[in-house]
């Protein structure tokens, strides 16, 4: 492996701000510049000042690819006009008959394009509990490239020790660590510094954060990695647009500030959530009656904004719980600055079987939160109305139940 030195750090709230981002060189402009040219005036054939075509290359893109490949502590970065389509250009690391390995609880539309449309290509998958190091052990086999983590998952927010599995997985030569990292954003985790070759993210969620922009990006370290990355993003074509670029650009800017009330509001309604009669149980990595909340406090600087719980009650209770409640908008997608909530067994995840949602503990009483960063107050009011609507007095009496999945 070899990586070109990293360039020098200041904090991440000034790197998120400056990096990648100095004042235009011709106007003096503070922000930079939407670049709208798809081609470049060259000063002789095959003589160019470092554009040619804006697939291959864009002075709006080029800035953010180097501020996130910064606060990744990568030294490349590689913007994609979606995370999907940064998943897939990944993927196109492995050829046919390579194996891979990809955390049994990701989300769906990367559980879709491994099984339904790498396997065509003649990738194999396996979906594996990387929790469960035997598992990962039986796993590995001569042709495995590539192990892919999720932490923590969606919508259980079940956490991965990076650390652990990449140094498993290292054992073995020529396996890539990729890790997505769309819930934490790399304000609360850094996947590169615990080990991980590759993080990526739907930008779409935290990175951006506004819902206005569909996004990815792919950091490493590595720079043969990042030469055939850079190769199948030019040659797939899977790029944003620059406005796309300019977006995201402006949404880092904010996310350190972001994070953290996204973080104190998440933490203050999960401790309301678990105070309350009418709520069975909650899901949330910061609180100390999360399973690997240790992990949290170990791997992450923060957690997340996501909150899931399962409310009292059964898919009835649920539906009335979404009549009631007004601040939280009832939509799909999570990480900006307004507060969702949906429910995953008939939204995000009704194509994942009954059965496999059983498995993953994906109830018809769970709900899932992604706390804004209104204000706090606002937010739990709207929460307790909405389940004293949904909740009746006699059922808030009934014990809270723990949920059991199924083996
Ligand atoms: C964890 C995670 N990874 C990847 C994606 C795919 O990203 P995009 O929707 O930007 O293609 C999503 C989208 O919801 C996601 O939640």
């Amino acid at each position: 492996m070899s990586t070109t030195p990293l360039a020098p750090f200041k904090h991440f709230a000034t790197d998120a701000i400056h990096a990648g981002q100095e004042a235009d060189s011709v106007t003096g402009a503070v922000v930079v510049p939407l670049s709208l040219a798809t081609t470049y005036k060259q000063d002789a054939p095959a003589q160019h000042r470092g554009f040619e075509y804006s697939r291959s290359g864009n002075p709006t893109r080029n800035a953010y690819e180097a501020c996130i490949a910064k606060l990744e502590v990568a030294n490349h970065g590689f913007a994609f006009s979606s995370g999907l389509a940064a998943t897939a250009t990944i993927t196109h690391l492995l050829a046919a008959g390579d194996h891979l390995i990809c955390m049994n609880d990701v989300y769906g539309g990367t559980n879709r394009y491994f099984n339904k449309v790498a396997t065509r290509d003649g990738i194999q998958v396996s979906m594996v509990d990387l929790n469960n190091e035997q598992a990962l052990r039986a796993a590995i086999k001569p042709n495995t490239k590539l192990v892919w983590i999720e932490s923590p998952t969606n919508p259980t927010l079940k956490l991965v020790d990076i650390a652990a599995v990449s140094k498993i997985v290292h054992e073995h030569a020529g396996i890539i660590v990729v890790v997505d990292n769309t819930f934490m954003s790399s304000y609360f985790q850094r996947p590169l510094t615990l080990g991980a070759d590759i993080v990526m993210h739907s930008v779409t969620k935290y990175m951006n954060g506004h819902s206005d922009a569909v996004f990815g990006v792919v950091c490493c370290r590595d720079d043969a990695i990042a030469e055939r990355l850079r190769y199948y993003q030019n040659s797939i074509g899977g790029v944003p647009s620059p406005f796309d670029c300019y977006l995201a650009l402006r949404g880092v800017k904010t996310l350190a500030v972001r994070m953290k009330a996204h973080m104190s509001n998440a933490l203050a309604i999960a401790k309301f959530l678990e105070n309350s009669d009418r709520v069975d149980e909650v899901i949330y990595p910061g609180l100390p009656s999360h399973p690997q909340h240790e992990l949290a406090n170990r791997q992450c600087s923060g957690y997340t904004g996501v909150v899931s719980f399962r409310i009292k009650g059964d898919m009835t209770t649920s539906k009335k719980f979404f009549e009631k409640i007004h601040l939280f908008t009832l939509a799909e997608s999570l990480g900006a600055v307004e507060s969702l909530a949906e429910l995953p067994a008939i939204m995000t995840h009704a194509s994942v079987s009954a059965e496999e949602r059983a498995k993953l503990g994906i109830s018809d009483t769970l709900i899932r939160l992604s706390v804004g960063i209104e204000d706090e107050e606002d937010l739990v009011e709207d929460l307790r109305a909405a389940l004293a609507y949904a909740v009746s007095d006699e059922l808030a009496k009934k014990p809270k139940q723990k949920f059991v999945a199924t083996a």
